[in-house]
């Protein structure tokens, strides 16, 4: 057989004359924690259908705790989609959208609320920035402000995987891959109940549900039955994060929850991930 490696030019690295596809050899040069690129950024994901659905009752405690928040720490607030994307689903499935097309279109939701909750802000610097910002200039936004909003959802639009008609990387996910990108300090995710529990407190049978005061991602994929307040995606990668241990579900209904979780304290229920600490 001919010997076809030798005539390809290689750049000197460690990865030079190797296939990527191979574990054992990638392991040694990739297999390092990456850096963490933004340390003190709290990353604050808010529910969509169960903050920003409820209008002004929600939102203006919710705004109002978050400006008070802002000398203490620095803010990507990402804000999920909502009841409208609930519409967008039907209609677009109806039509036969495939679901590369929903994704975008949900995740537009997921800004209009984005432009909402900034818009609140603004008096404080605070300001809507998309995707493509958030990729490449958001340090630099940060050190304008001290907080910035953007949709939650991740731009997967044609490239979501299609094994499900119903976008599976939600906003939940975005969240969590944005904040473990960074390397932020943190994830909280805003929901109007206490935490995750052994089933949904607002359905038929409800008062029986337990709060999960910790639990994990390993855990909740392995033995929870029923629906969870969290895309089911959010638990396969927060099996593979890097720099994220933890992720604190908190309810934004009660003030103060908010506060006290971005000051390290048990207030809802914390998920932890597959990472060990460093
Ligand atoms: N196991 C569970 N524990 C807690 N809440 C649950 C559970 N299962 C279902 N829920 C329900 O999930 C609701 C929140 O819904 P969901 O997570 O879709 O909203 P959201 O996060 O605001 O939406 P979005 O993803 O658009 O931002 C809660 O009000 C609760 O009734
Ligand atoms: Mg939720």
């Amino acid at each position: 057989m001919a010997d076809t490696t030798n005539t390809i030019k290689h750049v000197a690295s460690p990865l030079a004359r190797q296939t990527l596809l191979d574990g054992d050899l990638t392991r040694p040069v990739a297999g390092v924690r990456p850096i963490r690129l933004l340390p003190w950024l709290q990353v604050v994901k808010i529910g969509g259908r169960s903050i920003m659905d409820r209008g002004a009752d929600a939102i203006l405690p919710i705004v109002d705790e978050l400006r008070k928040l802002l000398p203490e720490h620095r803010l990507l607030i990402l804000t999920g989609a909502g009841i409208r994307a609930r519409h967008l689903y039907s209609v677009g499935l109806d039509l036969g959208l495939p679901v590369g097309s929903l994704a975008p279109l949900a995740a537009s939701e997921a800004g209009q609320n984005g432009h909402i909750l900034a818009s609140l802000l603004a008096p404080e610097g605070v300001s809507y920035i998309e995707h493509p910002t958030i990729a490449t200039q958001l340090a630099i936004h940060l050190s304008a402000a001290r907080a910035v909003v953007g949709s939650a959802f991740p731009p997967y639009h044609h490239h979501e995987f299609p094994g499900s008609r119903i976008p599976i990387h939600r906003a939940d996910t975005g969240a969590f891959l944005l904040a473990d990108a960074l390397g932020a300090a943190g994830l909280t995710i805003i929901e109007d109940v206490d935490g995750v529990y052994t089933a949904d407190p607002r359905a038929p049978g409800g008062e029986r549900a337990q709060l999960l005061r910790e639990t994990s991602a390993a855990d909740l994929a392995a033995n929870h039955r029923g629906t969870l307040p969290l895309d089911p995606a959010l638990l396969e990668v927060m099996a593979t994060a890097r720099h994220i241990e933890r992720v604190q579900v908190v309810n934004g209904l009660v003030p103060g929850r908010l506060t006290a979780a971005l000051r390290g304290e048990h207030v809802g229920t914390i998920v932890h991930t597959g990472v060990r600490p460093a």
